[in-house]
């Protein structure tokens, strides 16, 4: 294929949030784990600022109760810009939380299914057209960013992608998986995909790792997909059975991930962007030495 061939841009992102978050209580009892800050931003930010790093803008929040913050944090926050206005503080701090009128909708799941589920939640919005899905939670630090990589390789190729890491084969067993079959440089067809597979049954040590570019007819495999892996409605089950019907492939992502669900990935995520940022990065260093040594 070449990349003259006119696709149906991706210009809608659906940003699932409605998650329990039980792996960071009791930090997210009452905070959405979405709102939780790597250094000064929220992850929920950086997917934010990702999708439109790829040329996306329209919004789709996938939320359920206690979610509500997450979206007064794209609203005008009056108070506080009239505060900060009569000091003589400059606002350009909250430029990246001001969204385009009309260009945030949010959905509810009514009760956290599973992934593939919220997903399903937003069909209305998504309506007839490739959509990007965003896990917040997974911090993709690369540049290009990792949806920016991968709606390059969607002009390309088309149909379905889904961004892959390797891990240590040990590992796979938390995650989606994919079997891979041609490569040519980062793209890989996919040709099979499983939930949480056994070490043994995995069919490689390839993971899904949390961004998606996916055609609309997924939400009609959606409606029927049977809860599979945990109890919960698994995507990686409905995208599977498109394989096949669609072209589907993985983008290898060329940048870093960090599992930010997890009180591990989280911690390293923020020593790793707080290294690097160069208002406080050789305060911290200076700080991480003496706290080991
Ligand atoms: P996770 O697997 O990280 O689940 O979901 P979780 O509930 O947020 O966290 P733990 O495992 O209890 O700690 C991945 C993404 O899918 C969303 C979550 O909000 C997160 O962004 N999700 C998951 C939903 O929106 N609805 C669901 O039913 C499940």
């Amino acid at each position: 294929m070449t990349s003259s061939v006119q696709r149906k841009p991706v210009r809608k992102a659906v940003f699932p949030v409605a998650g329990l978050g039980t792996r960071f209580l009791p930090a997210t009892k009452a905070i959405p784990k979405e709102l939780l800050p790597v250094v000064d931003r929220p992850l929920i930010q950086y997917a934010v600022d990702e999708a439109r790093e790829a040329g996306i803008e329209e919004l789709i929040f996938v939320t359920g109760r206690g979610k509500t913050a997450i979206v007064e944090h794209f609203d005008t926050a009056f108070e506080l810009e009239a505060t900060m206005g009569g000091r003589g503080k400059s606002l350009d701090v909250l430029d990246a939380t001001r969204v385009k009128p009309g260009n945030l909708v949010t959905v509810r799941q009514q009760v956290p299914l599973g992934l593939g589920h919220a997903i399903w939640c937003a069909r209305a919005i998504v309506g007839d057209e490739p959509f990007a899905i965003f896990l917040p939670d997974e911090l993709m630090i690369g540049e290009p960013g990792c949806m920016k990589q991968m709606v390059d390789a969607y002009n390309d190729v088309g149909g379905n992608l889904i961004s892959v890491l390797e891990v240590p084969r040990n590992e796979v067993s938390s995650y989606g998986v994919i079997a891979p079959g041609e490569q040519s440089g980062a793209l890989t067809e996919v040709t099979g995909l499983v939930e949480k597979p056994a070490v043994e049954d995995a069919p490689s040590n390839l993971i899904v790792s949390g961004r998606y570019i996916l055609q609309p007819e997924v939400m009609r495999t959606l409606e029927t997909q049977e809860a599979g892996a945990g109890g919960e409605i698994q995507l990686t089950d409905a995208m599977a059975k498109m394989i096949g019907t669609q072209p589907f492939h993985a983008v290898t992502f060329a940048g870093r991930r960090f599992d930010c669900g997890s009180k591990l990935g989280f911690v390293e995520a923020t020593l790793a962007l707080a290294l690097e940022r160069e208002d406080m990065g050789e305060d911290v260093r200076a700080m991480v030495t003496r706290l080991l040594g």
